[in-house]
């Protein structure tokens, strides 16, 4: 990219620059520059082959460097910017590396007058407590968020090119005003600076009186790891930023006094509530950054074992995602009992949040909604994202095009490739405003139009629960009566929660209606587990010989009960117990123990009765004798990944005769061998590829199993508890 780069201050960050460059063969050249009190330092990273020489003097570092990148603490940069002045060139780009972008922008008019066209304001967000260039390495941005902070006179042409830079040393860019970054990295970086060295100066003074350090273990020691970083560095900081710091220290001092009066009140439900709504806060925090840093997770298994024993898997994840929002839609305090603590019921359960609804919990999957009734969403400050849910999206798109607001949601990798117009397109029909990509995927940026939607009579051209659902909550907000006939009955959980919270919903057939006229009236709901993640226990079981296994409260909705159907048609044995409803569904035990099993024609009515279970039903069918036969389930080809195509491709790997077909796969049953599968991410393939190795013949290694905290973060437990050898290894 560029010939020769010029680095001014070569110290951690400065030093990681030129190694990121070199080592992706960004520029032929590179030069530090620094005064002649670093003349140490620059000797080093000569040494080191950092850089390939070094100047004392700016006009010879600059002279022939198509970009320079000053890498000096922010309270320099007013000098840097004088010395460079005299040499500034017009074909040169500039870019810097300051924590802080307004002092930066004002040292520049300082100089300059107006800020150059080619400077290039950047702040990449990673560092480590250690300084100088013995400290500095390549990878120090792989997979940080950098963020360039253009001006309106900033050239396109300059910016483009430190965009690219910063992408090919492997960053995750983002663009933003300069006023905006310094509010944000206030709150995620100063403040915590300075409550790290706050903290550690009052208990330093008091530890010189009394013990406290060597008691002091594995918590202080992260809570306080960051005030081992540059002092100078980080007063010049927090003074460069002080007017975005000073409100977010007032608010601390208020959130430390209400704690302090809880403790003083004994109001320790408050301060649990306090403390719950951190905990997610948090989960949600590690689920993005570890998101970005594409954090690796992967299951060892090794062959053989069964289960046995008892167990209630984690809620229903549909019906999670349903008791949010309609809890939050309704009139009254809705108490949920069952909630999956997962990332992605977690995501509705934030989106609704940062539409101002309050809601308290999850503790043990408690919940209390405190609805804010039909018309009392507000409009949320930022993007609503939902990670990896498809649920939470589409849903989600039917019930915000009839808002009084405008809003835009966002995914992961895999659901940003999912297809959105399925429902974008009747929503439209309805008078929705919804953009999304030339693909039809997300982001969907959604314009609210409140009033303006009008009924549809739809009839769906695939069976999808999600379609149905969304337009079902768009009917909510919609003039006249919205319909909706689905080919084949698919998961009834919207139509039996808004019975359950008293909103008229009527059914004839295959069609749903609904209308505007109706309110939601607060309604407690205990959701039963998720008859998707029993699936692999019911699998595991019926193909491990010895296992015995009951699965305790399961929601056995007769659309979700496919998975049951379609494995007593190949012979499984599962006994379905107390029998009982709870909260409009059906709930039961199932027991279950191993039988041989016998391949099958899967009949096609049985595919949206059991669409999330096909990933673990195919290797019940690799273990089956004679062939299992899938057809009808296109739908398969659009889950969190290309079901069809990566389940074959794993067991293909394992040495099964598994041939995918444009709508389902056939598989020829037999002896399951080891390998190493990936998962692509998807939750499911994770877990149904662990369930394998029950009765592979050698050890699995599953790659990618991250998500499987998607829908339920306790799998690898639980069915080491209940008998199969995995382990989890994170990288
Ligand atoms: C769901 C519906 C199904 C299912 C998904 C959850 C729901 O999706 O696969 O996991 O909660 O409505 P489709 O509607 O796309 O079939």
């Amino acid at each position: 990219m560029f010939d020769r780069l010029c680095i001014i201050g070569v110290g951690l960050i400065g030093g990681s620059v030129a190694r990121a460059a070199r080592h992706y063969g960004l520029c032929k050249q590179i030069v530090g520059y620094g005064r002649p009190e670093d003349k140490h330092n620059l000797e080093t990273a000569k040494k080191l082959g950092v850089i390939d020489d070094y100047y004392l003097q700016i006009e010879p570092a600059v002279s022939s460097a198509d970009c320079v990148v000053i890498a000096t603490p922010v309270a320099s940069l007013e000098s840097i910017f004088a010395a460079l002045k005299p040499y500034w060139s017009e074909t040169t780009i500039y870019t810097d590396v300051g924590s802080t972008k307004v002092s930066v922008v004002k040292a520049a008019q300082q100089v300059f007058g107006e800020v150059p066209d080619n400077f290039v304001p950047a702040h990449p967000i990673a560092g480590a407590e250690q300084s100088g260039v013995e400290a500095s390495f390549y990878d120090l941005f792989l997979n940080r968020r950098l963020i360039i902070t253009p001006l309106e006179n900033t050239s396109k042409e300059a910016l483009n090119k430190v965009q690219s830079f910063w992408e090919r040393c492997g960053s995750v860019v983002s663009v933003m005003d300069v006023k905006h970054h310094d509010s944000i990295l206030a709150a995620t970086s100063h403040l915590p600076h300075i409550l790290a060295f706050a903290l550690v100066n009052m208990l330093g003074h008091k530890d010189e009186q009394s013990e406290i350090f060597k008691y002091a273990a594995g918590g202080f020691r992260d809570f306080t790891r960051i005030a081992s970083s540059d002092p100078a560095m980080w007063r010049d900081i927090c003074s460069a930023n002080k007017s975005e710091i000073i409100p977010l220290l007032q608010q601390t001092r208020e959130q430390l006094d209400t704690l302090q009066h809880l403790l003083e009140n004994d109001e320790s439900q408050q301060l649990l509530t306090i403390f719950a709504y951190a905990n997610t806060a948090r989960q949600r925090f590690l689920t993005q950054f570890e998101g970005n840093m594409s954090k690796s997770i992967t299951f060892q298994v090794q062959p053989g074992g069964l289960l046995q024993g008892e167990a209630r898997v984690p809620g229903d994840k549909s019906m999670s995602h349903r008791s949010i929002m309609l809890g939050s839609l309704a009139n009254g305090v809705t108490h949920v009992k069952g909630f999956l603590e997962a990332e992605d019921a977690l995501a509705t359960l934030q989106a609704f949040r940062d539409m101002g609804v309050e809601i308290e919990g999850p503790v043990n999957g408690s919940l209390t909604i405190k609805g804010v009734g039909k018309h009392g969403l507000k409009a949320p400050k930022n993007e609503l994202y939902l990670g990896n849910s498809g649920t939470s999206m589409r849903l989600l798109s039917g019930l915000l095009a009839g808002q009084p607001f405008d809003s835009v949601l966002t995914g992961d990798k895999s659901l940003s490739g999912r297809p959105m117009k399925r429902v974008t397109g009747p929503l439209a029909a309805m008078g929705a405003d919804i953009k999304t990509t030339e693909q039809g995927t997300a982001p969907l940026y959604i314009t609210g139009k409140s009033g303006q939607l009008k009924g549809i009579d739809y009839v769906m051209p695939m069976a999808s629960a999600q379609v149905k659902s969304c337009l079902l909550l768009a009917g909510m907000y919609a003039d006249g009566e919205t319909s909706v006939t689905e080919p084949a009955p698919t998961r009834d959980h919207t139509e039996r929660m808004l019975s359950g919270f008293s909103y008229p919903v009527t059914k004839e057939g295959s069609k749903v209606t609904i209308n505007a006229n109706g309110d939601l009236t607060a309604s407690d709901i205990d959701v039963p587990s998720d008859i998707s993640s029993a699936a692999f226990f019911l699998v595991g079981a019926s193909i491990a010989p010895g296992s015995d296994l009951t699965l305790r409260h399961v929601g056995i909705n007769p659309t979700r009960t496919g998975v049951i159907d379609i494995l007593r048609l190949m012979g499984a044995k599962i006994e379905v117990l107390n029998e009982r409803e709870v909260g409009g569904e059906p709930v039961a035990d199932l027991h279950v123990v191993y039988s041989p099993l016998k391949g099958i024609d899967i009949p096609e009515h049985l595919v949206p009765l059991a669409i999330d279970e096909f990933p673990v039903l195919f290797v019940a069918a690799a273990c089956a004798d004679g062939q299992t036969r899938l057809s009808g389930a296109e739908e398969l080809r659009v889950k969190e990944s290309d079901r069809i195509q990566v389940m074959a491709d794993g067991l293909q790997i394992l040495g099964v005769d598994a041939q995918p077909t444009a709508d389902g796969m056939v598989i020829q049953g037999g002896s399951i061998g080891g390998g190493v599968v990936t998962s692509h991410g998807d939750h499911r393939i994770a877990m149904s590829f662990s369930i394998a190795g029950l009765r592979a013949n050698a050890p699995i290694t599953v790659l990618d199993c991250a998500n499987v905290n998607t829908s339920f973060p306790e799998f690898k437990d639980l069915v080491k508890r209940l008998g199969l050898d995995l382990v989890c290894e994170e990288a």
